[in-house]
């Protein structure tokens, strides 16, 4: 069967209004851009004639500006899963003015085909190559691809000429069995491969391909500061430690890093440790941080579901890729965060937390427990399943005004059962093996800034011989005392005791 090459706006016009459209890649890479900046045009052209026009979006994680930021500008999403982080959509998502479902990404393709989430009618797809008979080689990010492929009535390729067709073999393609035939995924060790190098998709099914130019769409991150770079030292040495303590083996463990600036900065400091040996990652996103881990040897291999670094970084990989091209495999987050493998690597997993309670539950995700950041990401998938967790987060947000460490989280994403360690640029809480009233006083001694030490313990004394000191008229006195005067240090416990 012969290719047929299109236009990005011939290729839209298959998309209906009510469709379910299922998209590559996973934050902006690997995301297409042109295919789903032509949806949104013709989501405004329908809509100006006073048609209705929107779609349910099913992608791997965030994406780029031309997908979830033309959708929402153009009003077109009706249904949003598993992880967005563009602002556009953010506005939509915390007015209520779409609905988003915030899940476990391992999840997603596992609950498509067991139809959670209804029928996917279009596959849009982004690609490094593709042959006749169907073989499609995936750019930068995998995300949920090969279960949209096959599940899809249709599939639409963006050919991306900025990603070179060498990228093939950089990919592992996987999709397990459903219950009750599921066998174990066979990753004994992060650099085995376990599926194919390219995905393998019905060529009837194919559309259109339309050829693009793009770059994909990723921002830097922030310069690493006195109190990401301390927080970064603190679990550099935090790690060291277990590995004196024969805790760690001495080989060392897989590393699993979240994403956002802290995590980029964290990553930087474990390179800079000369107690840390050389690391190989079972994680995500594989961000900049880690492409100078390569170079310098202090990361040996990194297993990923997307290469999410900026333009000017990707530029240099690609220059060299064949020094990287055995240091890398692409997987599907169904794989790459896949919780069998998770816990059977051992993965020492380090996530951030926006804000952590003295009993040790972490929210990922809602700021002061009602706005959506961007959602819970793979963090669960790794935190519940990990040798240990580990949790960082700055003591304090907003100048000092918040404290990110409260008496009870304004919303749970962790709870204390999964959190092992929450370390600040204040320093260590190790949570294992302790009681409520033990974690309360370690992580007030030891990870709350100087300015909340006082308050926290006067909070913890409001109850008396109790199994969780936790005074319920008075566990969101913070956050209260924050809405009401923009400060939470003033808070008085007397105005909240009942
Ligand atoms: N209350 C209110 N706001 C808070 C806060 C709190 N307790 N703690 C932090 N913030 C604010 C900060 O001030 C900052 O706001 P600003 O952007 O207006 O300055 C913002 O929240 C977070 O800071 P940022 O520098 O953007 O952090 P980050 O890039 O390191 O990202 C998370 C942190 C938590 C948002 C990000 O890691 C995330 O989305 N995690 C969930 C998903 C996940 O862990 N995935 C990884 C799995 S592999």
């Amino acid at each position: 069967m012969s290719l047929r090459f299109i236009t990005a706006e011939e290729a839209a016009s298959y998309v209906n209004h009510g469709d379910n459209v299922g998209f590559s890649g996973f934050t902006p890479a690997g995301a297409p851009k042109a295919i789903p900046t032509a949806i949104a045009e013709r989501a405004k052209a329908e809509h100006a004639k006073g048609n209705p026009f929107k779609i349910g979006m099913f992608t791997g994680a965030s994406t780029g500006d031309s997908l979830d930021g033309a959708l929402a500008r153009a009003e077109a999403i009706a249904f949003r899963t598993p992880y967005q982080s563009n602002k556009d959509l953010k506005s939509l998502v915390n007015a209520g003015d779409t609905v988003y479902f915030d899940m476990h990404l391992s999840q997603l393709a596992q609950e498509l085909r067991y139809g959670f989430l209804g029928k996917i009618n279009v596959a849009v797809i982004e690609a490094s190559d593709i042959t006749e008979q169907g073989e499609i080689v995936p750019t930068t990010g995998v995300g949920i691809l090969p279960t949209i492929a096959r599940l899809a009535d249709k599939i639409l390729i963006e050919l991306n000429h900025k990603h070179p067709k060498a990228l093939r073999g950089m990919h592992d393609i996987y999709e397990p069995l459903d219950p009750p035939y599921r066998r174990e995924i066979p990753v004994f060790s992060v650099s085995d491969r376990c599926g194919s190098e390219v995905l393998k998709v019905d060529p009837s099914k194919i559309i259109g391909v339309v050829e693009t130019d793009r770059p994909d769409e990723v921002g830097g991150f922030a310069p690493v500061d006195a109190v990401t770079a301390k927080i970064g030292e603190n679990v550099a040495n935090f790690l060291a430690g277990q590995i004196k303590a024969g805790i760690v083996p001495k080989e060392f463990l897989p590393i699993q890093s979240g994403v956002g600036n802290i995590a980029n900065a964290v990553l930087g400091s474990l390179g800079a440790n000369p107690d840390i040996p050389a690391f190989k990652m079972y994680t995500e996103v594989i961000q900049d941080a880690v492409i100078g881990l390569m170079k310098d040897g202090n990361v040996t291999f990194a297993s990923g579901c997307s290469l999410t670094i900026s333009p000017s970084v990707l530029e240099e990989v690609y220059a060299d890729l064949n020094f990287f091209r055995d240091k890398f495999i692409l997987r599907p987050q169904e794989i790459s965060n896949n919780p069998e493998v998770v816990r059977r690597l051992g993965l020492i997993t380090i996530n951030t937390a926006l804000e952590a309670d003295i009993f040790g539950n972490v929210n990922s995700t809602h700021v002061l427990g009602k706005q959506m950041m961007n959602g819970i990401g793979g963090s669960g998938d790794f935190t519940r399943n990990s040798f240990f967790s580990i949790f960082t987060c700055p003591s304090v947000a907003k100048g000092g005004k918040i404290s990110a460490i409260v008496p009870m989280v304004s919303h749970i994403d962790h709870n204390e059962h999964s959190v092992n360690v929450l370390i600040t640029e204040q320093g260590i809480a190790d949570l294992r093996g302790k009681s409520p009233v033990q974690r309360a006083q370690i992580i007030i001694e030891n990870c709350v800034h100087p300015e909340y030490k006082q308050l926290l313990w006067d909070y913890v004394k409001l109850s008396n011989k109790v199994y969780t000191p936790q005074t319920l008229s008075a566990s969101f006195g913070m956050h209260i005392n924050f809405a009401e005067t923009g400060d939470m240090r003033t808070t008085n416990w007397g105005n909240f005791i009942r």
